[in-house]
């Protein structure tokens, strides 16, 4: 089996024999809604969301099992049926034969064609299969039939999609009682499927969207006749893959204007029948569509069918996710750029489908959690700043007083919905993340004032941090939390940062870190309630409350003196170093703080010195370092040393050496090295372990742990996974990349680079991780590639290889570049470059090692852009302002001012010289 191959920049590949692997299926969709997904032979599904698929759901096994596909059958007079997409029962059998047909897929953002011969019946197909950009609601289908034998071929082609209509609810429940409520109705260019009722778990409603199949040739042909009835399409006996109306004469199509009640619906159009010269070609358009009622349905079947050429939606919405897509790599290893083109897409890709609408991603119903919407911000943030800064205000609204959060997230931005759940579930770590996302901002813009700007906290019954119940709160209050006087209450985005981490910072268990409550970033460690700790995300905590100070001291220097804050949070400003020793105090602090704001608050605010809370919050980010540095680091027999990161629910330290083998999680060396717990020294030490305990370079590198050998009941569901499997001990990428960024930040770029070359290498050797290019969620022990495309890896991966590999890092807005590329990353011109935005210019960064200078031997010499040079460091001072842009050119920074003076529309090629 050979792999595929990059025919361009942008990722377009071509992959010979696509359907000799399993599993694969491959995303196309627009951002008004549709999302599908296409197997090599166009199988695969369609929907806008859990109670609206337009083609039955699917799972990953359904791929291989499901006859339903966006099939189009040819009856060759003379020769048989065939099926253009190479689902004919015949052509199934004939795959591990010499007669199978010989296939090749093409596929780039966001589209697929496969080309498929038939040597025996001397015909070829090429389907092409995409989503409109626009706003329309429809997947477009296009089948181009040519002679490719020596004999004129008599051909009556008809397509055969089933039309499934309905929620995936009722894939098995109720699946025959909704199709009772079928209306199925035969149009000019289709078939229309308007269910009566919908029934899933909103109840029993009347229908609001209506389905359908329409085609016609490109030169404008009507079709011919129709079969919409499952039932009478395959025939007592057929099946999809060997329907009896395809090779039976005496099953005819229905003519237009029929309506079928209260039975399964097909999208079967028959075309009129055509004679192919050798050489000559036929194309036939198909428009599967959603509307919100049948004339708006079939208007913008119309549209697609008449008015708009295919090839011109194709290459405007090819342009469209072009434009979307700014950053683009380019180094001596040219495989990489391209698989790094379909990296940078993904987070765009998550951002449509949430977690739950592709065929592996078979939980939930379409939303996203808290920690993947605010990790997703990190790629927008990078690819498209502008409108990021509403959308973090907006997202902040989803914090409770308490310091957790709401953890069902509604379809609009800042939209946030209560959990009616008796008790909810708690994640420790979703503290972390929207500070990460936000210093990213302030960072890239320079808005530090953006931490001053107000909204409000959520409210629903949920409160102690998920123990208890607030039978104050009642729905007509809202989702606000209110003051007493009953006044929706607001706090700046910096109260809601500090209310998150000061409540966790008292939320401490036995061993004095915070406790892991219902899980943290790992969701399957969600047994240890009670008595669990995770030290890997206190670490985490202790860095963003050092870094917030460091923030808050910018402020300061900006002029702002005095912080407003909730008169509550007073009670968590304690600093004095024998509370933070002392857990029950600790504790009982944190339980007098939630009870103050239990229901509502007052109202009142404080006015606190902003360099005293600076002081306050490094004492307490220090004060956790330290207790991690003397309680955690850990030597085992073997000599090895590493960071324990978890307590279990029995109160024991959960790694280390134990009687069925070592016990090593990668998470609690990812943060105690990201968050400067870990000393330099004890880097290098963790690094050994990893590469002793969890390094396998067969199936992509870093696994998240070692195997336990133990259905650890005691902390985690993931015990009960097979090992090597998602989060018991895959190469979980996320978590791998997250050690790759760990380990730049602290300036070990070498072995960074390892992790992410490969992981990488193995993502992209198709032999071994069989999926499309791209990250994928996890590599399991077999080495397939699993959970393809919809991964916060791929956001953490794109900022990982642009601010760390590349160096290209916003500055308190200024733009500093500090490159941590490898030798073997230079191409032969020894040159390496990165496009990317920033102050909304287009900024091209080339880097030129021409002494072919390792990673720690060169620096920056001098910055050029547009070839005039803008800062030299060996240069001889010129002038008082030279040599300040000298002394800046030894930290790599440009102003932003110097950056903002430059034009919007062209690039700018900003030349950094190494030496
Ligand atoms: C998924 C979830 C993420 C969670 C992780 C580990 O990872 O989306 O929130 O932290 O599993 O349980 P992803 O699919 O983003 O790689």
């Amino acid at each position: 089996m050979k792999g595929y191959k990059y025919l361009d920049k942008k990722g377009t590949f071509e992959l010979e024999n696509p359907e000799l692997t399993s599993y694969l299926y491959f995303p196309i969709c627009n951002e008004s809604g549709v999302m599908s997904s296409l197997t090599p032979t166009f199988g695969g599904d369609s929907k806008m969301g859990q109670n609206t698929f337009l083609l039955s759901p699917v799972s990953s096994e359904d791929l291989h099992n499901n006859k339903s596909s966006r099939n189009f059958w040819c009856y060759i007079k003379g020769k048989g049926i065939w099926s253009a997409t190479g689902r004919s029962s015949k052509q199934q059998a004939e795959l591990f034969t010499e007669c199978k047909d010989e296939t090749k897929l093409e596929a780039g953002v966001l589209w697929q064609k496969v080309t498929r011969t038939s040597k025996q019946f001397g015909i070829t197909s090429e389907i092409t299969s995409f989503v409109p950009h626009t706003k329309h609601k429809s997947e477009l289908m296009i089948v181009k039939l040519k002679n490719s034998g020596k004999e004129n071929l008599d051909i009556t082609p008809t397509a055969a999609i089933p039309l499934y209509g309905r929620s995936a609810d009722n894939i098995r429940d109720h699946r025959h009682v909704t199709s009772l409520l079928h209306r199925i109705e035969t149009v000019e260019t289709g078939v229309i499927l308007n269910p009566t009722l919908t029934f899933d778990e909103r109840g029993h409603q009347e229908n609001q969207v209506v389905y359908g199949v329409f085609g016609r040739t490109s030169d404008g042909e009507l079709p011919a006749g129709f079969y919409p009835c499952t039932e009478e399409f395959i025939g007592e006996g057929g099946s999809f893959e060997n329907p009896r109306a395809i090779s039976e004469e005496n099953i005819v199509p229905v003519e237009k204007g029929i309506i079928i009640e209260g039975y399964e619906a097909l999208g079967g159009i028959q075309f009129k029948n055509i004679i192919l010269e050798p050489m000559e070609e036929k194309t036939y358009i198909l428009v599967l569509g959603y509307g919100d009622s049948k004339e708006e349905l079939m208007k913008e079947a119309d549209y697609f069918l008449s008015q708009m050429p295919w090839e011109k939606a194709f290459i405007d919405m090819k342009k469209y996710w072009d434009e979307k897509l700014n950053i683009e790599f380019g180094s001596g290893k040219k495989d990489f750029d391209p698989w790094m083109y379909w990296v940078s897409f993904q987070p765009i890709l998550r951002r449509i489908y949430g977690c739950s609408f592709l065929p592996h991603h078979d939980y939930g119903k379409g939303g996203r959690g808290w920690r993947d919407l605010w990790q997703d911000c990190l790629a927008l943030l990078m690819m498209n700043p502008d409108g990021v800064k509403e959308m973090l205000i907006d997202n902040f609204s989803g914090v409770r007083m308490d310091g957790t959060n709401a953890t069902i997230i509604g379809r609009n931005q800042g939209e946030f919905i209560a959990d009616r759940n008796n008790i909810t579930r708690v994640w420790m770590d979703h503290g972390v993340w929207p500070f990460l996302t936000t210093k990213l901002y302030i960072m890239q813009r320079g808005d530090v004032e953006i931490l001053l700007k107000e909204n409000y906290y959520f409210k629903d019954p949920q409160c102690m941090r998920g123990e208890e119940i607030d039978h104050l709160w009642k729905q007509e209050d809202g989702n606000h939390v209110r003051t007493n006087e009953g006044l929706e209450y607001k706090g700046s985005i910096l109260e809601h940062m500090l209310i998150q981490h000061l409540t966790s910072f008292y939320d401490v268990g036995e061993h004095n870190h915070i406790r892991l409550r219902g899980a943290d970033w790992n969701d399957a460690l969600d047994m240890a309630k009670e008595r669990g700790e995770s030290v890997a995300f206190t670490a985490l905590y202790g860095e963003n409350l050092n870094q917030i100070g460091e923030l808050i001291l910018n402020l300061y220097q900006k002029g702002f003196k005095k912080i407003a804050l909730a008169k509550e949070l007073e009670i968590l400003l304690e600093d004095d170093c024998k509370v933070y020793e002392d857990i029950h105090k600790k504790q009982e602090i944190l339980s007098r703080y939630c009870e103050q704001c239990k229901s509502r608050i007052s109202g009142e605010k404080l006015f606190i010195s902003s360099l005293d809370l600076a002081g306050n919050l490094k004492n307490k980010g220090g004060w956790i370092k330290k207790h991690i540095r003397e309680t955690e680091w850990i030597t085992n027999e073997e000599g090895h040393s590493w960071y324990n990161g978890y307590y279990d629910n029995r109160g024991n330290a959960v790694e280390g050496d134990s009687p069925t083998g070592v016990r090593m999680i990668l998470t609690g060396q990812v943060f105690t090295i990201m968050s400067d717990t870990a000393v330099t020294e004890q880097v290098k030490e963790i690094i050994s372990s990893a590469d002793a305990y969890l390094y396998d370079p067969d199936i992509g590198g870093y696994k998240l742990n070692t195997n336990f050998k133990e259905l650890k009941t005691d902390l985690g569901r993931m015990f009960g996974f097979a090992y090597g499997q998602k989060e018991n001990g895959a190469v979980f990428s996320h978590m791998a990349v997250m050690y790759a960024n760990a380990l730049y930040q602290r300036g070990f770029a070498k072995e960074g680079y390892k992790v992410i070359d490969t992981l990488y290498r193995h993502s992209s050797n198709f032999e071994k991780s069989r999926i499309y290019p791209g990250i994928p969620e996890y590599i399991g022990g077999n080495g397939r590639g699993l959970y393809h495309y919809l991964t916060g890896a791929a956001s953490w991966l794109l900022l990982t290889v642009l601010t760390e590999m590349y160096g290209v890092k916003g500055h308190y807005g200024d733009l500093k570049l500090s490159p941590k590329l490898t030798l073997e990353q230079f191409d032969d011109n020894q040159e390496a470059y990165v496009k990317f935005p920033f102050a909304d210019k287009k900024l091209l960064v080339v880097y030129h090692n021409p002494l072919k200078k390792e990673y720690g031997e060169y620096q920056i010499k001098s910055i050029f852009i547009n070839g005039k040079l803008y800062c030299n460091y060996n240069n001889p001072v010129i002038t008082e302002n030279q040599s300040h842009l000298d002394n800046l050119c030894l930290d790599g920074i440009i102003l932003r001012k110097d950056i903002e003076a430059l034009d919007s529309i062209m690039e700018h090629k900003i030349i950094v010289e190494l030496i």
